[in-house]
C-alpha cells in the first residue's frame, strides 16, 4: 500500500521547511534590523557572540563572514605563515588545507581513522616526526577537521600537539552543537572555527562563521584581524587585516536559529536512529567516537558499491551527496604538498566508499524509513 510519504520530493536538507516552521520569529528578527539599519555589526552580532560563547562553554566567541575566513584568521592571528607546516586531514573539505596554503604556510596532510573518517592521532604522529627530522618547515599547528557532526579524536591529538607545542585547531563547521565527554565543541581545543554556511546544523541565510576560545588577547586579535587590522581607532592598524564581518541580518536570523537549535538536533538524532535500525548489517554504519554527542551534520555510510547505489537512489528521487570525492592530497592545487596516489590509503578509500543520506530535522520517520529501506535494498542488489 502507498502512503504520502512514497510521492513526496525528497529533499537532502530541507531549508524551506525549517523556514515555514521559524517563518513568524524570522521575519519578525529580520524586520526589527531592517528598521534600525546598522546592517555590519549590528547590536544583533555582538547579542550572538555572547550567546554563543555561552553554548561553547568559552569566555570569547568572535564572528567573522565564513567558516573558511574563521580558519584563516585563527592562522593569521598566531603569525603562521612561509616556512610553516600545518597538519590537515587528507579526508576533508577544501577549506581546511586551502586556509593553511593561503598564509603561505604548507599543509601536511595526515591520513584518517577508518572508522570515524577523522585525523588519525598515529599518522599525525608519524607526520610530526618526519617533518622534525626533515628540518625544512617549522611544525606550527595542526587542523583536526570534526566531520559529519562529532568531535574528533582531541583526546588523543591534545597530548601530541602539546608535546610538540603545536597550535590545535577545532574546525567544527559541521560539529558546533555537539560535545565530546560532556564539554560543548568550542571547548575541546585552544581555538575553534565554525561555519554558518546555510547547509550547516546551525546555518544562516548566506555566509557567516565564528571562531572560540577562552584567551581574550587571542580573541582581540581575531577582532582587529576581521576588520582591517585594526587597533584602538578606526584608522589605527596595527596588522595586516581583512574585511570579514558578520552581516547584522544573518547573526538575527542566527539568533532565532540557535534558540531551536537543541530541539532541531534531537530530531536529527532521531533521523539517525531510525536510518541505524533499518541499515544495521547492510551497510557500514557511521563510526562513533565514545563519549560523543553528534549534530549529524551529515549521515554517512560506506560501502563497496557506493556509485552503483547512487545511482539507484538517484532513479528513485532520493538525492544523496558525497563527501568528499577527492581526497585533499589529490586535487591539483594540493599535488605538490602531498606524496600522490597510494600516500594516505585510507582518506583515498573513503572517498570511494562514503555516501552521505538526506538529514534535517524536519525529515519525519515515514519518509526516512522509505530512504533507509532503498539504500538496504539497493546495497543488496
Ligand atoms: C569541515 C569544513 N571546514 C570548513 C568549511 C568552510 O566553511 P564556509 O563554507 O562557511 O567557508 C566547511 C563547510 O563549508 C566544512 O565542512
Amino acid at each position: 500500500m502507498s502512503s504520502p510519504a512514497d510521492h513526496d520530493p525528497i529533499a537532502f536538507i530541507d531549508l524551506r521547511a525549517q523556514y515555514r516552521r521559524l517563518k513568524a520569529d524570522i521575519d519578525t528578527a529580520l524586520a526589527r534590523v531592517l528598521e534600525d539599519g546598522r546592517f555590519v555589526l549590528g547590536p544583533a552580532v555582538a547579542e550572538l557572540e555572547t550567546a554563543l560563547a555561552a553554548r561553547a562553554g568559552v569566555a570569547h566567541a568572535v564572528t567573522c563572514a565564513s567558516g573558511t575566513d574563521a580558519l584563516q584568521i585563527a592562522l593569521m592571528a598566531e603569525g603562521i605563515g612561509p616556512g610553516d607546516a600545518v597538519f590537515v586531514p587528507g579526508f576533508t573539505f577544501p577549506a581546511t588545507a586551502g586556509v593553511v596554503a593561503l598564509v603561505g604556510a604548507s599543509p601536511v596532510f595526515v591520513d584518517v581513522d577508518e572508522e570515524s573518517c577523522m585525523m588519525d592521532p598515529a599518522d599525525l604522529a608519524a607526520k610530526i616526526d618526519r617533518v622534525a627530522a626533515d628540518g625544512r618547515l617549522a611544525p606550527r599547528a595542526a587542523i583536526a577537521a570534526d566531520l559529519f557532526g562529532q568531535a574528533a579524536d582531541y583526546e588523543a591529538l591534545a597530548p601530541l600537539a602539546a608535546e610538540w607545542g603545536l597550535l590545535l585547531i577545532d574546525d567544527a563547521a559541521q560539529s558546533f552543537g555537539g560535545a565530546s565527554g560532556g564539554r560543548p565543541v568550542g571547548a575541546l581545543a585552544p581555538v575553534t572555527a565554525t561555519s554558518f554556511y546555510p547547509a550547516k546544523p546551525l546555518g544562516g541565510y548566506g555566509d557567516g562563521g565564528a571562531l572560540f576560545t577562552d584567551d581574550a588577547a587571542r580573541a582581540s586579535r581575531w577582532r582587529s584581524i576581521r576588520q582591517h587590522g585594526q587597533g584602538e581607532g578606526k584608522y589605527d592598524i596595527v596588522r595586516v587585516g581583512l574585511n570579514s564581518r558578520l552581516d547584522t541580518l544573518q547573526a538575527a536570523i542566527l539568533l532565532v536559529k540557535l534558540a531551536a537549535f537543541d530541539a532541531e538536533i534531537d530530531a536529527r538524532e532521531r533521523v539517525a536512529a531510525t536510518y541505524d535500525s533499518v541499515l544495521a548489517g547492510a551497510v557500514s554504519l557511521p563510526g562513533r567516537l565514545p563519549a560523543r554527542s553528534s549534530t549529524w551534520a551529515q549521515y554517512t555510510i560506506r560501502l563497496e558499491r557506493r556509485d552503483a547505489v547512487q545511482a539507484a537512489l538517484a532513479e528513485q528521487a532520493i538525492p544523496t551527496a558525497i563527501h568528499y570525492p577527492v581526497p585533499m592530497h589529490l586535487q591539483p592545487a594540493y599535488r605538490a604538498h602531498g606524496d600522490g596516489p597510494g600516500s594516505l590509503p585510507v582518506s583515498e578509500r573513503l572517498s570511494r566508499q562514503v555516501l552521505c543520506l538526506p538529514m534535517h530535522a524536519d525529515l519525519d520517520e515515514a519518509t526516512a524509513v522509505r530512504i533507509a529501506r532503498a539504500v538496504r535494498d539497493a546495497a543488496a542488489g
